[in-house]
């Protein structure tokens, strides 16, 4: 089936959307047929900016955006002459206490999809996996572990040595990785095989969210530059790292703490920024604020990789794209090699667009879209909700389980 994933990031910056051709069966088959970044229409960022936390707002506004955000996702589903939409929408709240989600807000009625397309579009892929217990968050494990794990098991069959540990890293607004041991037939696996409809369960399979890639960098850059975020990485380029302020950042007990976890704009916002410069480093030029925020994610990414033995991180996001942050956070990971995901067969800025996908296509065929404590949930469920199109709901024989993701 054809399935146009789309979502819009943590950065707020803007859909992408990608069209998959997905087989899905034991072994399910992908295809990115194209992929492409959608800006929102004028003034729809800075609407969209001024709700987040700490700012306050209206159920009006909060009404009056869910609908602009959703007119604007039909129109980039639509011509695309696919079977099925699948809808993460715009993230603008995830809320967690002590270690739980308390319940998050992902803004875009589907409505304007279904209505555009005439497809069925599945969308609200978290809220099914908070009520089960998980953050809902980061979903990019489903993708990363059938996906690394397959690879890397095809890869250590063709050499001797154990398989490796490798790390699928996202740099969008917040960092996220998933860290996927593949699943080694030599050794005896942990648990129950699941006999019903399952993805391929590893125990071996932690995701969460490191900290900040590029929120408050983008922060930063919009203050100093007037631009959405540091072009190339040329402001934090020019600047150099303050090891108080470094340091002071490094304080946050996030980064220390154990996952499951994940995390969001309330914990990172501006204001917490301003806080943190108050106190460590009053009156720093905005070229090295943006130096050590950049010299933050490649540590806290960097620490979060080395804690879990990857011999290989794999990248995408747009932060990817950003040269500075790029280079610093290799030079942290080194000797591990940071390799964009393009080399593994994925465009790195339409990974979550396909990852979207992919989940859309789960839930179609009744498989559940996290694996078992991805999100600390252990009841995998299969997610989301369809909204029919123009046609009645015809819903295909379920799938059995999925062990395993070819990308093509
Ligand atoms: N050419 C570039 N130079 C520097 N940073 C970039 C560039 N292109 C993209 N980015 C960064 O990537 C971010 C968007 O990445 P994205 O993966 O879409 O994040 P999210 O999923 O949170 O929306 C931008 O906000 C910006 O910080
Ligand atoms: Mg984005």
């Amino acid at each position: 089936m054809i399935v146009v994933g789309m979502l819009s990031g943590t950065s707020a910056d803007g859909l992408d959307v990608a069209v998959c051709e997905i087989e899905v069966g034991p072994t399910t088959t992908l295809a990115v047929r194209r992929h492409e970044a959608v800006p929102w229409p004028d003034g729809l960022q800075e609407r969209l900016l001024a709700v987040l936390p700490p700012a306050r707002t209206t159920v009006g506004e909060i009404a009056a955006l869910d609908h602009a955000i959703g007119r604007v996702a039909a129109d980039a589903a639509t011509g695309h002459d696919a079977d099925l939409v699948a809808w993460l929408g715009q993230t603008v709240f995830h809320g967690i206490s002590g270690g739980r989600a308390t319940g998050g807000l992902q803004l875009g009625q589907p409505a304007w999809i279904a209505e555009a397309t005439g497809l069925p579009v599945v969308s609200d892929l978290r809220s099914t996996d908070i009520a089960a217990g998980g953050h809902g968050a980061p979903l990019a494990s489903t993708l990363d572990a059938l996906w690394l794990a397959g690879d890397a098991a095809q890869r250590s069959s063709t050499r001797q040595g154990g398989p490796d540990t490798r790390i699928a890293l996202n740099l969008g607004g917040i960092a996220n990785v998933t860290v996927v041991a593949p699943i080694d037939p030599s050794t005896p696996r942990e648990g129950n095989p699941r006999t019903t409809r399952a993805l391929a369960s590893s125990p071996h399979v932690t995701a969460f969210d490191t900290g900040p890639a590029n929120c408050w960098l983008d922060v930063v850059a919009q203050r100093a530059t007037g631009t959405a975020y540091d072009v190339d990485g040329a402001l934090a380029a020019s600047g150099v790292v303050d090891d108080g302020l470094l340091r002071h950042l490094l304080a946050e007990p996030y980064y220390a703490a154990p996952p499951p976890k994940t995390t969001g704009r309330e914990r990172f916002t501006a204001p917490a920024l301003d806080a943190a410069v108050a106190h460590a480093a009053p009156g720093i030029a905005d070229a090295d604020l943006a130096a050590t925020l950049v010299a933050l994610t490649a540590r806290t990414v960097a620490d979060a990789c080395r804690a879990h033995g990857a011999v290989e991180v794999v990248g995408s996001g747009g932060g990817m794209t950003n040269p500075t942050l790029r280079a610093a956070l290799a030079a942290e990971l080194d000797p591990v090699p940071l390799v964009p995901a393009d080399d593994r067969g994925l465009p790195a800025g339409a990974k979550e667009a396909v990852l979207t996908a992919l989940l859309g296509a789960l839930t179609w065929h009744g498989v559940p879209g996290v694996l078992p404590g991805a999100t600390g949930s252990t009841t995998p469920r299969v997610l989301g909700r369809i909204s029919p199109g123009h046609r009645p709901l015809r819903l295909p024989e379920p799938v059995a389980a999925v062990h395993r993701l070819e990308i093509r």
